[in-house]
């Protein structure tokens, strides 16, 4: 069924809704509230994961009433399919300095918690003066490690996810809402 519950995304997408536009809407402004009043009076420095933090963090990054910069780094954790491969490599880094700097890390979800333990580390690494985690979602079930995530929009149940930023194979990114895999055969 194309665009299954209101889906779309150009490709018949066989994906059921989890997770509405409007829902992800507002988690977005009240999280991008609080981190304003969090850091009244601060910049902020927010750190994306690629590829998956790219329709989150843009739209978050507008919900943030202060100074804001990006930068992004990308690492390797998933091949093309659902399961991780275990090891985190981090591809390329942030490309200004972060020492003294306020570095929120924006991740599209936490699953294993791997790539956030990893990214985090490297981050810490670099001196900023302060690091916090920002995900959409986070799948407690699936914890390999304890992660402490600082600003949260959803704990959702051990479902693989597409949408808004999301990807199976590089596809659904661009789906508004997030939605749940459907198996097609
Ligand atoms: P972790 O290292 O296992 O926490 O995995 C984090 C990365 O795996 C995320 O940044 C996503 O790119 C990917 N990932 C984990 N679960 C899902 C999912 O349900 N849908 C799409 N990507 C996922
Ligand atoms: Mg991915």
């Amino acid at each position: 069924m194309p665009g299954a519950g209101g889906a779309k995304a150009g490709n018949d997408a066989p994906v059921r809704v989890f997770l509405a536009e409007e829902r992800i809407r507002r988690k977005v402004r009240d999280l991008g509230r609080q981190i304003a009043r969090d850091y009244a009076g601060k910049e902020v420095v927010l750190v994306g994961v690629l590829k998956g933090c790219c329709i989150f963090m843009s739209d978050l990054a507008r919900a943030i009433d202060l100074p804001v910069t990006f930068d992004f780094l990308r690492v390797s954790s998933y091949g093309n399919g659902t399961e991780s491969v275990g090891t985190v490599r981090i591809d390329f880094d942030v490309t200004q300095p972060l020492r003294g700097k306020h570095v929120i890390l924006v991740e599209d979800i936490i699953d294993t918690g791997l790539t956030a333990r990893a990214v985090m580390n490297t981050l810490r690494s670099k001196r900023p003066a302060s690091l916090r985690l920002c995900a959409l979602l986070h799948k407690p079930d699936r914890a390999q490690v304890p992660i402490r995530i600082d600003y949260l929009g959803f704990t959702i149940p051990n479902h693989f996810v597409v949408g808004y930023g999301l990807d199976y194979a590089g596809k659904y990114r661009n789906l508004p809402s997030v939605g749940i895999l459907q198996r097609t055969s």
